[in-house]
């Protein structure tokens, strides 16, 4: 139901409640455990008891693996989170700049993540030589990509569009901060742009909206224009080209000429 093949709701609403349903649970088991033992039960086993079986129905609901993990140690974090007794500002504060950055999980599902430097330089080598393109960034987190790429290819130009609050400012003040001629950064969709105006279309996103990606990137990018994907696969559309990037996770860049 919440698994992450993008045609279904958020998990975010789905998770919460089912940690909802679990802890009216437990709340009215405690007592009846409590009399029939004639022990106290302490809030941590409660929170613990929390944490494993809402991990345990989230994974019967297909959960994928990381969101399971979250639900296990939410609640016990929650507990030592209270219990060091922090002034009561500081949760909402911790709430909103969490909102603020990781904006784009909740509606489309795609975390911040960043390219590394090693992906960042086999990106710049597929740029072709001499020429100059205009590269988009789709969902360009912090920027630093961009910021890299625009300095080793000053020739061409670099677009990041982003529309997470936190990292757009960041980005958007990085790349001032650079001095970069060739380098800018947009608050906006990446399902509102036109790619037919890029050569090159880069995203790093999640399995979620590459399918709905590639359909629009077919249907508007030019004649030999270059989409590549960092880690994630198109759904049937096998990549004219796989490039293999030499760090720890063995990353994969995937590119289709249009
Ligand atoms: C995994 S991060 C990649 C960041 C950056 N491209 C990099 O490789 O370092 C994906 C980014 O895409 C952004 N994003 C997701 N959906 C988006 C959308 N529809 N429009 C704009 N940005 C989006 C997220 O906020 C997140 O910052």
């Amino acid at each position: 139901m919440w698994n992450m093949d993008g045609t279904d709701r958020s998990p975010v609403f789905g998770a919460l409640a089912i940690q909802a349903v679990v802890f009216v649970g437990l709340y009215l088991l405690r007592p009846l455990v409590e009399e029939a033992t004639g022990h106290a039960v302490p809030l941590l086993w409660v929170m613990l008891a929390q944490g494993v079986i809402a991990g345990i129905v989230s994974r019967g609901f297909r959960f994928s693996l990381p969101w399971v993990v979250g639900q296990v140690i939410a609640p016990p974090l929650l507990l030592f989170a209270l219990a060091l007794d922090l002034p009561t500002w500081v949760f909402p504060v911790i709430l909103l700049l969490l909102v603020l950055v990781f904006w784009n999980v909740a509606g489309n599902r795609v975390p911040l993540y960043l390219t590394n430097r090693a992906t960042s330089e086999a990106i710049s080598k597929l740029l072709p030589r001499g020429k100059a393109v205009h590269f988009v960034d789709l969902g360009s987190g912090l920027g630093g990509t961009l910021r890299y790429l625009a300095k080793a290819a000053p020739e061409s130009r670099f677009t990041g569009l982003e529309t997470a609050p936190l990292p757009f400012a960041l980005s958007w003040l990085l790349g001032k901060l650079s001095g970069a001629k060739n380098l800018d950064f947009r608050f906006r969709d990446i399902f509102k742009e036109d790619l037919g105006q890029y050569d090159v279309v880069y995203c790093f996103l999640s399995p979620v909206p590459m399918a709905r990606l590639y359909d629009k990137a077919r249907a508007e990018m030019k004649p030999g224009s270059l989409f590549i994907s960092n880690s994630f696969a198109v759904p049937d559309q096998k990549p004219h080209r796989v490039v293999t990037v030499k760090d720890g996770r063995r990353t994969k860049l995937l590119i289709w000429k249009m």
